[in-house]
This record gives structure tokens, sequence and C-alpha cells, in this order.
């Protein structure tokens, strides 16, 4: 049988679409999106793209979960399950050990802990303040006219930073913009910012409790720098699966039945 997990975020949508049989399961296709104005329409427009990557029709799939903040707004999906089960469920897959998944999103932040048989047993969530999400980046990338695909590359050839002060957003949006125009160095304030949002979720991940082993998804853990520098921060490591930001989608593809 066919199963469809679809998560509508803040800034991306994925569908990821399965094939199960005797407990066993292979990913046929998977979509990554970006979201937009319209999370209906985005969640319609990867679930069409996926069945077409999987050479499938409507009518071939069992079922279908949405997650997501947009889950409730998917009519087509026959169930909707919050993030924090289906990244847990997801995580487990990945990795099956993890005990706490780090997962930054375009406008939230969760550390989420798993009990030994991997359901999620505590979270802390942060969606209240754009600083410590992948927002923060994505604005800061915006000002400094980098592309955030290049942040990693320049976390690891710099070796100072520029202390960033300002624990608001918007305020380090204008602090960034003096420094820019007191000429400092660019890639020292790129470094600057990845420790800013790295503090905010050490933080976090110090209020709930550190447990190895630790795993970090959404589309932030496809910054390697802030990676990089929470591992060093928590000193642990941090495992990543291949695609990060679909785990959402394939823990409700894999809670589907
Ligand atoms: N290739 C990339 N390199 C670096 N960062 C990336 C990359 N792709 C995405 N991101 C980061 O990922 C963020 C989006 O993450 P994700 O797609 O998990 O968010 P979301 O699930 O839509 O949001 P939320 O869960 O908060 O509703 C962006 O804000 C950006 O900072
Ligand atoms: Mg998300």
């Amino acid at each position: 049988m066919y199963t469809c997990g679809i998560d509508v975020g803040s800034a991306s949508a994925e569908a990821v679409i399965l094939e199960k049989n005797n407990g066993k399961f292979k990913i046929c296709s998977y979509i990554i999106s970006p979201t937009g104005g319209d999370s209906k329409e985005a969640a319609q427009k990867v679930y069409t793209n996926a069945l077409a990557g999987a050479g499938l029709e409507k009518k071939d799939i069992n079922s279908i979960v949405a997650t997501g903040y947009g889950r409730l707004n998917i009519p087509f999906a026959d169930k909707n399950i919050t993030e924090i089960t289906c990244h847990a469920r997801g995580v487990v897959n990945f990795f099956p050990l993890t005990k706490t998944v780090i997962d930054i999103g375009g406008q939230d932040s969760k550390v989420i802990k798993l009990d030994p048989e991997g359901n999620p047993a505590d979270f802390l969530m942060n969606d209240k303040c754009a600083a410590g999400t992948g927002r923060f980046l994505e604005v800061m990338s915006k000002v400094l006219e980098i592309d955030l695909e290049n942040f990693a590359d320049i976390f690891m050839k710099t070796k100072e930073k520029v202390d960033i002060s300002s624990t608001c957003t918007v305020f380090a949006e204008s602090e960034i913009v003096s420094l820019i125009g007191h000429g400092v160095d660019k890639n020292k304030i790129v470094k600057g910012l990845v420790y800013s949002i790295t503090n905010r979720i050490v933080s976090m991940v110090e209020r709930i409790g550190l447990e190895e082993p630790v795993c970090m998804t959404g589309g932030v853990a496809k910054n390697i720098a802030v990676v990089k520098a929470i591992s060093e921060k928590l000193q642990t490591s941090i495992s990543v699966p291949q695609e990060p930001q679909i785990t959402g989608a394939l823990g409700a593809a894999l809670l589907a039945n």
C-alpha cells in the first residue's frame, strides 16, 4: 500500500510518498517547495508533484497524514498529527537511538526529548520570537547580500567573529546595517550571526536537559555552520539526516495507515 505525508511549514512544504509492505517501507518520491502565501495551494502542489514523481495517481494512495503549522488547512488529508509527533517518528527512522531532536524551521525552533521507545517525552518550542529560527538567518542574509548556502563556507574559513549584541531580529538587522556601514568584514558578521542563533538554541537544549545522541532536522540543519557551532557548544556530535527538511513529512507518511 501507499501512504503520503504532507508537512506544510511557514517557509516550505514537503510531501513524501511511501510504499509499505509487511512492515517494511520504501520512499517512492519526495518534494520540497516554498510555501508562499497560500498553504492550501502549497499542499496541493507538493502532493500532485510527489504523485507524478512516484508515477502514481490519487486513487493509489491509501492514506494521507498532514502535519506542520498549515496542517488544518489541507482538506484532502485523512488525518492531521502534530509536528512534534511526526518529527519524532521521522527522526527515529533515520537514527533509531536519538534522545534529543533539534528542529529549526522558518518560524519556530523546537527541542524534543524522546523516550527509549522513540516517542516524544517532552519538548520546548520557541514560536514567539524570530531570533533562534531560520527567519533570523534569512533576514540577515538579505541585509548582507550573502546567500544562506554560503554561510557554512564563510563560517569555516573565518577565524574571528563580531559579537551581535541585539537579541531581537529587528534590532539585530539595524545593528548589521550599521556594522556594514562602518566597513566591518561581512565574514566576521556571518560568524557572529551563526553564534547568535546557536546561543539561543543551546539555551533551549540546556533548559530541557541534554541527552545524547542528538539529531538536527528542519531546513536550518542544511546550514552546516549552525550544526557545527551547536555541536561545539554542546560538546556532542550531531547527526543530520541526508535530507533534514523532509523529516516531518516522512514521519507523517510513516504514521499514515
Ligand atoms: N540550503 C540551505 N542552506 C541553509 N539554510 C537553509 C537551506 N534551505 C533552507 N534553509 C533554512 O531553513 C529554513 C526553513 O526551514 P524549514 O523548511 O524546515 O521551515 P518550515 O518547516 O517551513 O518552518 P516551520 O517549521 O517553522 O513552520 C529557512 O529559514 C532557512 O534558514
Ligand atoms: Mg517545519
